[in-house]
Parts: C-alpha cells; structure tokens; sequence
C-alpha cells in the first residue's frame, strides 16, 4: 500500500519540481493531491508524463488521512498551515525557512545527517534547508569526514528561480525592456537584475549580513558540525535556473587536491567534472534539470595552511529544494514509516 501525499505550493517553482521528482523516481504514492491558494483552484498541474491533477485550495484542506505533506508556499504559510497539518497526523516536509532553527525540528539533507530525521516525531515536521548550503554541504561532508573543515569562505552566485516563479519572469521582462528601450521597474529584486548582479539576497542583519549569508552559517553547524566557523556571500545573478558557490575552505589536516578529488568521485550526490580545458568545469546552465552536486576547479590555495578551493554547481530547484525533499520522504518511506507500518 502507498501513501497519500499533499504537494502544498504545486503551482510554484519548487511543487511543480517536486511533483515532477515524485513521479520521475516513483515514490510509492496511491494518491497525490495539489494544493495551493485560493487564486489557483481548479487549475491543472502535471504530474509525471500522465496524470493531471486539479488544484485544491490549502485553506479548505483536511489533512486527515494524508500521511505526508511536501511543503514550499512561502514560510508564513508555513508558519500557519504546516503545524495544523501535523497535528492531524501528515508527516510535513517543509522547503521554507520558518522551521530550519527549531531546535525540535531535523535539518536534514540525506547525504549529510539521515540520522537527524529520528527526531521528526517531536512536531512531525522535517525541514528542508536553504537551497546554497544543502548544494555546499553536499560538497563539503566528504571532505569534513577525511580532513576536517575549520573554517569556510563562500562566495554564491545565485538564479532568479530561488526568488520564485515572480522572479524568473521580472528577468525575462527586464532583459526585454533593455532591449526595446523600454522603463525598467525592480519589484522582486532590490535593484535591476537584468545584465547586473545584486550583493543582497533576504533582510539585511544586524552584523551587516544578509540572512541569506546568516543561514548559511547557521544552518551548517546545525546540519554538519557546530565547530566550522563559516563566513558568506550571497549574490543573486541573472541567471534563470542553477546556483553556483565559489568555496574556500581551511582544514586542520594537510589536504592535496588530489586526495580532495579522488574523495569527491566517490561522494554520493557529488559528480566531478575537474579537468583544466575550456569544457573542464560545470556552469549553472549545464546543471538545470540535473540532479548532481558538480564540483569542478579543485585546487590548492596556497595562501593559508591546509587550504582549498573548490567551485560548487547545482540546480537550485532540484538538489536546492525538490529532489531534497522527495529524498527525505524516500528516507522516511525507507527508515521509519514502513517499520511503523510493519510493527503496527
Ligand atoms: N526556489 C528555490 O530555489 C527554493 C529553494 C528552497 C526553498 N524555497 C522556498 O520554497 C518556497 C516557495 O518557493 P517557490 O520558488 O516555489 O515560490 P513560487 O514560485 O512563488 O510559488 C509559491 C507557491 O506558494 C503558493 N502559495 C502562496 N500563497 C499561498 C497561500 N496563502 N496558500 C496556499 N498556497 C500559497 C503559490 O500558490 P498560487 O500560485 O496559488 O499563488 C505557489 O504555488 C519559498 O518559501 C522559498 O523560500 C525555494
């Protein structure tokens, strides 16, 4: 018997991802339902290559009887809807910010920490990190395991898609109005994005930082070792689909590139492309639609003790957000829900 499973936001960039995955890796699933706001009932959503699926408005749900909800309708929605979901007994994934620092509430990205999904008892919520450090740390936990990581240095290069479906279209009609002369407005975004970059992604901080950069300090100790002092930059670009990461790292073992990358061919997750020619590394183009963590440019920096660097893509909605997602429910659908089923 499969689950029934609740893809909250399905009309969105992430749920229309993650109806997609589900179908792409057949998780046993006998019912999906789509759900989204008031504006989007009765609009058509695809799941796999067959199946139409009619959507439902979140507000007029009943979860009861729904065993797993995969949220991302933006967090106060979450904030909202997510602990009323789990109080009628559905599993919640949620891909928003507003569970990840719940001291009762798994961080997990499975190839980093599955063991930490144990604790999705205490709320019945699981959350989904942010987009840059689960595609970071995808990288960096093979090497913390053989080296030991002190300290990381990142610099992000990151789509439009991780500001939603309204973000994508403002640099599609931006790069339009460029080039018919038309008057450019920001809406979306804080400046023009179009043939620019913007060094501001989410609120600014008190200390300076954006809390992007914020949560991807914060959400590393959680997720793979509180001792690694991390120090960030988030940069959005104008690119559709893809993140890119530029990572320094200091380790307290002596590390060469060659151990690094013979390590990295064998991460699970983690596709090397490293080869010093013109097609010898990974853009955030070639990633959309991928599944993989490409690491690319691995090198020593010779500048500190024990230092690398190491240039990180991935699709943002895929590995950033959906694919994550369907692989926690597969870990749950593995580790947990099937024992309780077969103990019951
Ligand atoms: N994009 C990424 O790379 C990424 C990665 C990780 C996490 N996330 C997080 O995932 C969330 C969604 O991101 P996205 O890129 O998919 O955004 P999006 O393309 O703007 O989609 C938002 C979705 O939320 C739904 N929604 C909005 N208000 C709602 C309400 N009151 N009730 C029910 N549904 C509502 C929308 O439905 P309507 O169409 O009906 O408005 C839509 O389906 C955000 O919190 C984001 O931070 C995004």
């Amino acid at each position: 018997m499969g689950y029934k499973v609740a893809v909250v936001g399905a009309t969105g960039n992430v749920g229309r991802e993650m109806l997609q995955t589900l179908a792409e890796r057949d998780f046993p699933a006998d019912e999906v339902v789509a759900l989204a706001s008031e504006r989007s009932v009765g609009r058509e959503v695809s799941y796999g290559e067959k199946t139409i699926l009619k959507v439902q408005s979140l507000a007029d749900y009943d979860f009861t009887g729904t065993d797993l909800a995969l949220f991302s309708p933006g967090s106060k929605v979450s904030a909202e809807f997510a602990p009323k979901a789990a109080a009628k007994g559905c599993i919640v994934i949620d891909n928003t910010s507003q569970f990840r620092m719940d001291p009762d509430v798994p961080l997990i990205v499975p190839e980093v920490n599955p063991e930490a999904a144990a604790g999705y008892t205490k709320r019945n919520i699981i959350a989904n990190p942010n987009c840059s450090t689960i595609q970071m740390l995808v990288a960096l936990k093979p090497l913390h395991d053989a080296f030991g990581i002190e300290r990381v240095v990142v610099s992000t290069y990151q789509s439009v898609s991780g500001a939603g479906k309204d973000g994508m279209d403002e640099l599609f009609n931006q790069t339009r109005a460029v080039y018919v002369n038309d008057p450019l407005e920001p809406k979306q975004f804080t400046k023009q994005i179009a043939f620019n970059v913007i060094p501001h992604i989410d609120v600014f901080m008190d200390d300076g930082s954006t809390k992007e950069e914020w949560k991807m300090m914060v959400e590393t100790k959680k997720i793979l070792d509180p001792k690694i002092k991390v120090t960030a930059t988030c940069v959005r670009v104008p690119v559709f689909i893809g993140h890119a990461e530029a990572i320094n790292i200091q380790f307290s073992k002596e590390v060469s590139a060659k151990e690094a990358r013979d390590i990295l061919r064998e991460a699970p997750g983690v596709s090397v492309i490293d080869h010093r020619a013109n097609e010898g590394y990974v853009t955030p183009e070639e990633s959309a639609g991928e599944d993989a963590v490409y690491v690319s440019r691995i090198r020593e920096d010779a500048t500190i003790d024990n230092g690398l660097n190491i240039w990180v893509v991935s699709d943002n909605l895929r590995k950033g957000a959906a694919l994550n997602t369907v692989q926690i429910a597969e870990l749950l659908d593995r580790d947990y829900l099937k024992k309780a089923i077969a103990a019951e």
